[in-house]
């Protein structure tokens, strides 16, 4: 059993199966979730059944995408001691919370989240007029709520699927929260805090209630958080009569949106495959250095002679993820005066990406003579993502009537 202070800190996020990734997504997203992985209950999943809301009509990609995908997330140090790894449709559970959700989800939900519309016009070569792909943004919904994760590390471009998670959950909580006799058994488990602690909750209840103090609500969460003498049923109970629902099955998870600057590509782009300007993770070091040594700087500076400005060069964006204070006052003053030239500007960049990416690329090797040993932590993930899902599977069956026998 686990407690309600355990589900707030559960991380939970997926990555559709792309094959081998580039330093865009180690800086965008796997370093995150290494130090993310220190900090919470970390699950990260392979979302191949996604793949399939897009590319249904070319399954035989998915199996290789999926392995080079993992290697890549264990060579940058996601830690399968730490974090749960695993495979989406390896725990069937998501399919089945998918399904029962899908019973309440009205439409017009699902149409007007943005990248319904975005997408059936980028991917226009594909027929995505189907059910599974309107649908999508539930199954995510699913992903989420079966951990009953609190925080969910996405980019921009995913916020609206946590938000119309979050409605799905309230919309769960209120249609099926609500038990026989459930004020009669909020009351019960407060008495079991302990006098000082039931009072010090129904005050703020009554804050919350009344004056819509929102500080009240938050110490009654934090004080609800704290108890140890209640069961996961009692105190999601109270965290429901605390706002007037019915008990909380599906906790509403929130967004952690991804602080990290955006890596841009070789052509001051954002980095990715689609524009063909990405350093890959596992890239031969000389490759990389090619491309980082004929990557395009200031157009106008033309000759050795001709300053430049940092401002309008691709080559000054990695410099601000990549150099510290002194380098870049170098650079910004051998660029202006001219005092510096390109490839002398490039080098402490080659420098850099090349000892990031020594490491990594270690680390892949050995994975990559290692199968076994991949297949081994993605299948031991699976298991302890299984375990997880089906106890939250379980009260859902039960909040819906599903349990009879
Ligand atoms: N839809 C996400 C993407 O395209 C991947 C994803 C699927 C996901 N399920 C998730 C991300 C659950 C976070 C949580 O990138
Ligand atoms: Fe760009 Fe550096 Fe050349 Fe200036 S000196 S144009 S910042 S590569």
């Amino acid at each position: 059993m686990f407690s309600v202070a355990a589900q707030h800190a559960r991380v939970l996020s997926g990555m559709r199966p792309t094959g081998r990734l580039h330093l865009g997504h180690y800086h965008g997203v796997l370093k995150n979730w290494i130090e993310l992985q220190h900090e919470y209950e970390c699950f990260f999943f392979v979302a191949d059944w996604h793949a399939l809301t897009t590319h249904y009509d070319d399954p035989t990609i998915i199996a290789d995408n999926v392995w080079d995908m993992v290697i890549d997330w264990l060579a940058a140090g996601v830690n399968p001691g730490e974090a749960r790894c695993f495979i989406q449709s390896r725990v069937p559970e998501h399919a089945e919370l998918h399904l029962l959700l899908s019973m309440i989800t009205p439409l017009s939900w699902l149409e007007r989240v943005p990248t319904f519309k975005d997408q059936q016009e980028k991917l226009k070569e594909r027929d995505l007029s189907t059910y599974g792909f309107l649908g999508y943004p539930l199954l995510q919904s699913a992903d989420i709520l079966i951990y009953r994760a609190g925080l969910v590390p996405v980019g921009e471009d995913q916020v609206a699927h946590v938000e119309l998670t979050r409605e799905i959950a309230r919309r769960f909580n209120h249609i099926y929260g609500r038990e026989p006799g459930f004020e009669d058994k909020a009351r019960a488990a407060m008495k079991k805090m302990g006098k000082k602690a039931a009072k010090l909750y129904a005050r703020y209840r009554t804050a919350w209630q009344e004056q819509g103090n929102q500080e009240s609500l938050k110490a009654a969460r934090a004080l609800l958080k704290e108890q140890k003498n209640l069961t996961l049923a009692d105190r999601d109970r109270l965290f429901g009569y605390l706002e007037g629902g019915g008990k909380v099955i599906l906790p509403e998870p929130r967004p952690l949106l991804t602080r990290a600057p955006k890596m841009p590509g070789l052509d001051g782009q954002k980095m990715s495959k689609s524009y063909h300007n990405t350093i890959p993770l596992r890239a031969d070091p000389a490759e990389v250095e090619k491309a980082l040594r004929t990557m395009p700087t200031d157009t106008r500076r033309v000759r050795r002679t001709d300053p430049g400005d940092p401002a309008r060069c691709p080559v000054w964006q990695f410099h601000e993820i990549y150099s510290d204070e002194k380098t870049r006052e170098w650079v910004i003053e051998g660029c202006t005066s001219a005092g510096i030239g390109c490839l002398e500007c490039k080098q402490p960049i080659i420098d850099a990406v090349l000892a990031e990416l020594q490491p990594i690329q270690e680390r892949a090797r050995e994975y990559q003579e290692q199968p076994d040993l991949v297949r081994n932590i993605l299948a031991e993930g699976s298991e302890a993502a299984r375990e997880v899902a089906r106890d939250t599977l379980d009260e859902v069956r039960h909040a819906m009537a599903l349990d009879y026998r």
